[in-house]
């Protein structure tokens, strides 16, 4: 019986973290953890109920009254805020253009965290997000760090808006918000999104999901293989 490991996947906005993830999850029949998606329900909950988040008391008072969890429905992942299916409001622009100044609180992001580190607890995750191999998973098992240019990203994320027949965001304004969260991210001082210096990084600019796939598959089964051999074999 294999051993399960953790794999902690961080990176920009819009490089693909997601879809690697999910893919992985699913080959590996592990769970899949969207942390971004517990920031942006965080972000509709202070939006809709005029939370401000220079308001200390107000931000615990709100983060005491939120609930978060995810339900898979006909296959794909939908992210439940206070028992609600916000799966398709938390991706709106209205919530990416404030989600990265409320990852910026520490309040937000320590109750956001001990979450996490509750779902990672009986291993088998496969977790994205910015800060998922720094700070809520240390010791992930794997440790990948995913990049691609800037032009990619824009143009990725601009097909998923058109997919979903919107159609009223130009290039600039997605390239915009993903540049602007990317600058806040990195550069906020509660867990700024860097590379672990353990993560092997992956810049999928001129990768298919399948070859990304592919090369991530092959990494995380060096580590389970080498997880089930020293525990079959402690020293
Ligand atoms: O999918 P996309 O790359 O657009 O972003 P996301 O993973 O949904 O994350 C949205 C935002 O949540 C990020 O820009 C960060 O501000 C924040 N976030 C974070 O601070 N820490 C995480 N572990 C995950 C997301």
């Amino acid at each position: 019986m294999n051993e399960k490991i953790v794999i902690a996947i961080d990176g920009y906005a819009a490089c693909g973290k997601s879809t690697l993830a999910k893919d992985l999850a699913k080959s590996l029949k592990y769970a899949y953890v969207d942390s971004g998606a517990m920031y942006r329900a965080v972000t509709l909950y202070f939006l809709d109920n005029n939370v401000d988040i220079k308001d200390e008391t107000a931000v615990e008072l709100a983060l005491n009254n939120i609930k978060i969890h995810f339900e898979n429905i006909e296959g794909k992942n939908h992210t439940f805020l206070n028992d609600t299916d916000v799966e398709e409001e938390i991706r709106t622009m209205r919530i990416s253009d404030f989600v990265s100044p409320v990852s910026t609180v520490s309040a937000v992001r320590r109750a956001m965290v001990k979450q996490q580190q509750a779902m990672g607890e009986t291993k088998g995750v496969v977790m994205d997000g910015r800060d998922i191999g720094t700070v809520v998973f240390k010791n992930a098992e794997l440790k990948l760090f995913l990049t691609a240019s800037p032009k990619v990203r824009t143009e990725r994320r601009l097909a998923e808006w058109q997919n979903k027949g919107v159609t009223d965001l130009s290039f600039d304004d997605v390239q915009k918000n993903l540049l602007d969260r990317d600058h806040i991210d990195s550069t906020r001082e509660d867990s700024p999104l860097r590379q672990a210096e353990d993560a092997i990084v992956i810049d999928n600019s001129e990768l298919s999901p399948k070859q990304q796939m592919e090369r991530a598959l092959d990494l995380a089964t060096k580590q389970i293989e080498k997880k089930t051999l020293i525990d079959v074999n402690p020293s």
